[in-house]
């Protein structure tokens, strides 16, 4: 595995390659589910390049990007074991200049869920996701894919309109949630839960198996599934249950094959999301 902390580095490594290449954008703390999207790259590409910057542009005011977990030697570990060709590491002072152009996230997909409870965050994720995916394509691969996990399901849906907005040459490949054995879905934020607070946590997966119950028996109004997933989740401060379309449009009626159920809360300090898509 090579790994390259510089722009010039990284451009002068990828020319070299040849045949299709997997990126996999990360923000380190590696874990099983970084792991899945790492796996799925190397078996469907010639070649693997992973990044791992903690994007600060992303990170709101009062949000723990200082605290956010740094395991950088534990990271290269996985990287190297999983098959990794490539591993970019950039400064921030690599990636941003002090007077950028910015993104602005889209009024309809970019300014619900949580880009109301994060209002910017989308703004900074798609402006280093658009710088990252530019330096891996620069050298041309003869087949450019990235992938991204469905747990960040707005994340993914607002990349997906940005590479089709701004004509990025890269296909953008879904892949499903990885969860704990206890249902959890993996997240480099779990390690700041308690034992008792991971019980407690346990409570989002549990309320979107009693949407699936609910939806199993035919019920498809959006407003008795979410009261219903409110009732699972009374020992969570919850920020939002919402039914939505692929589009991210609110819906009355679940549209089997075409909805996502989402839910967000707070278990002591820890922001967790998790999701369904149905
Ligand atoms: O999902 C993440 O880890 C980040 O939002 C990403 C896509 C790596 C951009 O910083």
């Amino acid at each position: 595995m090579i790994i390259v902390t510089t722009i010039d580095e990284l451009l002068e490594v990828t020319s070299s390659l040849k045949g299709s290449i997997g990126f996999v954008p990360t923000m380190g703390a590696l874990h099983e589910g970084h792991l899945s999207l790492i796996k799925k790259a190397r078996s469907e590409n010639d070649s693997v390049v992973v990044s791992i910057f903690v994007n600060p542009t992303q990170f709101l005011e009062g949000e723990d990007l200082d605290a956010y977990p740094r395991k950088e030697q534990a990271d290269r570990k996985i990287c190297e074991l999983a098959g990794v060709d490539i591993l970019f590491m950039p400064t921030v002072d690599m990636m941003y200049e002090k007077d950028e152009l910015n993104i602005i996230a889209p009024a309809i997909r970019g300014f619900i869920l949580e880009g109301t409870k994060r209002a910017g965050h989308f703004d900074g994720m798609l402006q280093i996701v658009m710088k990252l995916l530019n330096l891996i394509a620069y050298n041309k691969p003869s087949n450019f894919c990235a992938y991204f996990g469905k747990k960040d399901a707005q994340q993914l849906v607002l990349i997906t309109q940005m590479v089709k907005n701004y004509f990025i040459n890269v296909q953008i490949v879904p892949c499903d949630i990885v969860r704990d054995s206890d249902g959890l879905a993996l997240s480099s934020r779990n390690v700041y839960l308690s034992t008792e607070e991971r019980i407690k946590a346990l409570s989002l997966s549990r309320s979107l198996k009693r949407a699936t119950e609910l939806v199993m028996q035919k019920e498809f109004n959006t407003q008795i599934i979410r009261e219903e997933m409110k009732k699972v989740l009374s020992e969570v401060d919850i920020e939002y249950v919402a039914l939505v379309n692929r589009e991210f449009e609110q819906i009355d009626i679940v549209e089997l094959g075409n909805t996502i159920i989402l839910v967000a809360g707070r278990v002591g300090t820890t922001r967790l999301i998790d999701n369904l898509w149905i």
